[in-house]
């Protein structure tokens, strides 16, 4: 299953979605070369096939990899200084508290046997060559297969030359791209002549074939001939056979290009602004203009899928039920990019993608706590790459600009950044978006609005996953400049920012009182988000004081500040941070209990692996203490490997790791090293969401109820239905769910006796049967579940309760 595959693999190859042809001597090249080599890189011009012989040949390759292989796509990455983050992204890796992202990249690669794909270095040459040298260094087992247009000129670098396909191959390629385009093509007698001349013509590179053969509908074989031939005649005559391989394939692009009608030419040059694929909507938004309206955009882009200018974006990244996406090839994003820059399009383009993720993220950032949170995450995970490049268009200028369009520009880049927050923090990314922020500060230095958020979302960011101390110091720094410029909400939020700050550098009652001040400002203001806020950072504050009941306390006012019964993230949140109030407080075992499921369900159904582990650890601890040692093992086991992944087991807190052994040492003697041990990588083995099932049904053992496929009946289920049906087969009384959902006690007994009759069960019980592999648009364990840990908050992993 996915879910399980995402936990102990480190990154996915994506599946091809068309045929493949030929390759065999450079595939078995690569096979012979990858066991002794380190580095192997494999070098040609644009569009000569690189990258899809490096996805066979990883494919290939990866089961000989205890860690498999991990591709990294750099096409969509611009800035070189977020080169480490793009790869800690594809590992899966979360965010270290400490520690620049590249030391963290290294330490994790130096214990891990993998296969490292760097697919597309040219034009982060220096870059990559630089990680590629340090990894070899820093990490013994792991192998960098990389494609650049030229080689990385590292030491120890073996370069593997891609040619152009021989003309046999090619001519296959064209066949099966003709016939896939014209419904029917077959080489016969009567045109193999034409075909190989067309093909010899475009020098074997499979861009260009794929191209022509594309335009199959338009022209008839000997016509499409004719007019290569006179065009690339004229271009390509007497040029060297490598430069004449690169000037083929351009001309054969610029070829395409310049056959196409004036609309798809405007409209291929305006999509080049999106480095990382777009869907109808954002190509519609983006590339709208006087002379090329919304429906005439939707016609534009079939047509350019038909001539292979564009192509379907791989359909796994997206996953479910969103629209269909298109990318580009970089050979024709760039020729795009170029033709847009020669007709002085690229300013306005631009601005217009920056107004839509900007659009994009006043929304997300306006509806973040209500129920469309889930969507929210996911879209804006899935425009990754599109939103990095509007925080690049918005923040290249250079510092000290008084340009309007640029000085607008700035303003909209620190929109973004500071907005974002959410983002960077579900998502785990306090590192990046702490350098989107350094590039506002750089460009915000007198006292401005702009200047006192980057100031105080830094601070935020910090806390959570860099210096705490540096942290408090820089929203102090935000908090008085936001007062002197009478930034009310942004005051009152940064002061319970810096009750956060303060309280993991080990100041809780600076934290306390910080959280005081905000608590009077922002229920002021009304804020109740802010409030949201803080009521989890003050419940670490007196957590940190050792006052568990204000800590409680603040997390009972936190939820019952929600009006939405979707909001997950912080839901989650709160309940992971009491659950350890909960554990240290004796006596409230149940309690305890009780709100690591409900986290449990949040964190898991957000992908969130820290959360996740934590849950599923301290489940763990309750099972030892309530002597049920294998229930304890397998529980603790199922943490490790995303302990592992996360760096750490639990932050490294000597607390908690006191907290681990003591539940260790009850379970292994009441089972003896050798079952306890077994135990515990048996729960590491064993598929995560089945683990979560078990978990929350309070299973003791692994193979106690193993849930059943899903049930025909859950599909019927409404969204409401299915996330009662949850809660209840979590083991909640009806009147839990009535207070977790803001719902009458009636109306949920109601809703569950539907869910009841739907499913043909007759308690929470059996509902529990399905809970692991139940699929539906709100259920919370549903089937296409992926647990990257990159999308953290490691608020726990900072923890440092004492
Ligand atoms: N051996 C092959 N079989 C089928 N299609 C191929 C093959 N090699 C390349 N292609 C197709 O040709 C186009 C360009 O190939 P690509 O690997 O992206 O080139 P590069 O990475 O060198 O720029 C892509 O659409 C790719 O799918
Ligand atoms: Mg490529």
């Amino acid at each position: 299953m996915v879910a399980t595959q995402a936990v102990t693999q480190q990154g996915q190859l994506p599946v091809e979605t068309n045929e493949f042809v030929g390759r065999e001597a450079e595939l078995r090249q690569i096979d012979q070369l990858l066991p002794g080599a380190r580095l192997v890189t494999l070098v040609g011009p644009g569009g000569v096939g690189k990258t899809r012989v490096t996805l066979r040949a990883a494919a290939a390759a990866a089961p000989r990899y205890p860690d498999g292989a991990c591709l990294v796509e750099l096409s969509a990455l611009r800035d070189p200084q977020l080169l480490p983050h793009t790869i800690a992204r594809q590992l899966k890796l979360a965010e270290q508290a400490q520690g620049a992202q590249l030391d963290a990249l290294l330490a994790h690669l130096g214990k891990r046997r993998l296969l490292l794909v760097l697919d597309t270095s040219e034009h982060l040459i220096d870059a990559c060559a630089e990680l590629a040298e340090a990894i070899l260094l820093a990490a013994p087992h792991v192998t960098v297969l990389a494609t650049s247009r030229e080689p990385l000129g590292v030491t120890g670098e073996t370069t593997v030359t891609i040619p152009p396909l021989p003309v046999g191959a090619a001519v296959e390629l064209f066949a099966r791209r003709a016939a896939a385009a014209t419904g029917g093509f077959a080489v016969t007698d009567a045109n193999s002549g034409d075909l190989i001349r067309l093909c010899r013509r475009l020098d074997g590179i499979p861009l260009t074939i794929e191209l022509a053969a594309g335009r199959l509908r338009e022209f008839p074989l000997a016509e499409l001939n004719r007019r290569l031939d006179h065009r690339l005649t004229l271009l390509t005559g007497g040029s060297d056979r490598d430069g004449g391989r690169h000037a083929t394939a351009r001309n054969a692009v610029s070829w395409s290009y310049d056959t196409c009608t004036a609309t798809e030419q405007a409209l291929w040059a305006r999509l080049s602004v999106f480095p990382g694929g777009f869907d109808l909507d954002g190509a519609q938004e983006v590339c709208a203009s006087r002379e090329l309206g919304r429906a005439e955009i939707a016609e534009t882009v079939i047509r350019l899928v038909d001539k292979s200018v564009l192509i379907p974006a791989d359909p796994a990244a997206g996953g479910g039920d969103e629209p269909p996406r298109f990318r580009m090839l970089d050979t024709i994003r760039e020729y795009g990019g170029e033709r847009l820059a020669a007709a002085g399009g690229t300013d306005t383009v631009r601005d217009q993608f920056i107004a839509r993720y900007l659009a994009i993220t006043r929304h997300f950032d306006e509806h973040l706590f209500g129920d469309e949170q889930l969507a929210l995450f996911r879209q804006l995970r899935r425009e990754h790459a599109n939103l990095r490049a509007a925080l690049e268009y918005a923040l290249t200028s250079e510092p000290g600009q008084q340009e309007p369009r640029q000085l607008a520009r700035q303003r909209d880049g620190a929109e973004l950044a500071t907005r974002l927050y959410g983002y960077w923090l579900s998502a785990g990314l306090m590192s990046e978006g702490l350098y989107w922020l350094g590039r506002v500060l750089d460009r915000f230095t007198e006292p401005s609005a702009q200047r006192a958020q980057a100031l105080l979302i830094s601070c935020l960011l910090g806390a959570v996953g860099g210096d705490a101390t540096q942290a408090a110091v820089v929203g102090a720094e935000g908090v008085s400049l936001a007062a002197r410029l009478k930034e009310r909400q942004a005051e009152a939020r940064g002061w319970a920012f810096l009750c956060l700050a303060h309280t993991f550098s080990g100041n809780p009652a600076e934290g306390v009182a910080a959280g005081k001040k905000a608590h009077r400002l922002l229920t002021a203001l009304g804020d109740t988000v802010g409030l949201i806020i803080l009521a989890a950072h003050q419940c670490y504050a007196y957590q940190g004081l050792g006052d568990l009941d204000q800590a409680i306390a603040c997390y009972q006012r936190g939820l019952a500040l929600f009006e939405a019964s979707a909001e997950r993230w912080y839901h989650g949140y709160l309940h992971v941070i009491v659950s350890l109030a909960y554990f240290m407080d004796p006596g409230k075992d149940d309690e305890c209990a009780h709100v690591l499921k409900l986290a449990l369900l949040a964190k898991y159904e957000l992908e969130e692996v820290l959360g996740t582990a934590y849950s599923l650890e301290i489940l763990g601890w309750l099972a030892a203490r309530a002597g049920r040692p294998e229930r304890a093992a397998w529980l603790m086991g199922s943490a490790e490997p995303l302990w592992s992944r996360l760096g750490a087991r639990l932050g490294n807190s000597p607390v908690f790791e006191q907290l681990h052994e003591r539940a260790e040492s009850a379970a292994r003697s009441a089972l003896g090293d050798e079952r306890f041990d077994a135990l515990v990588s048996a729960g590491a083995r064993h598929p995560l969401e089945q683990v979560v099932a078990l978990a929350m049904n309070d299973a003791g053992s692994l193979d106690d109820r193993a849930p059943a496929a899903a049930h025909p009946g859950a599909g019927t289920l409404t969204d409401r239905e299915q996330e009662i049906a949850y809660l209840a087969a979590a083991g909640l009384s009806t009147e839990q769910i009535a207070r977790h959902l803001f719902m009458s006690e009636p109306a949920v007994a109601e809703h569950l006796s539907c869910v009841f009759g739907k499913l043909g069960a007759s308690s929470a019980d059996q509902l529990g049967a399905w809970l692991g592999t139940a699929a539906g648009p709100a259920a919370p364990c549903r089937g296409e579940m992926r647990l990257p840990n990159d999308r953290e908050h490691a608020f726990t992993q900072r923890a440092r309760i004492t």
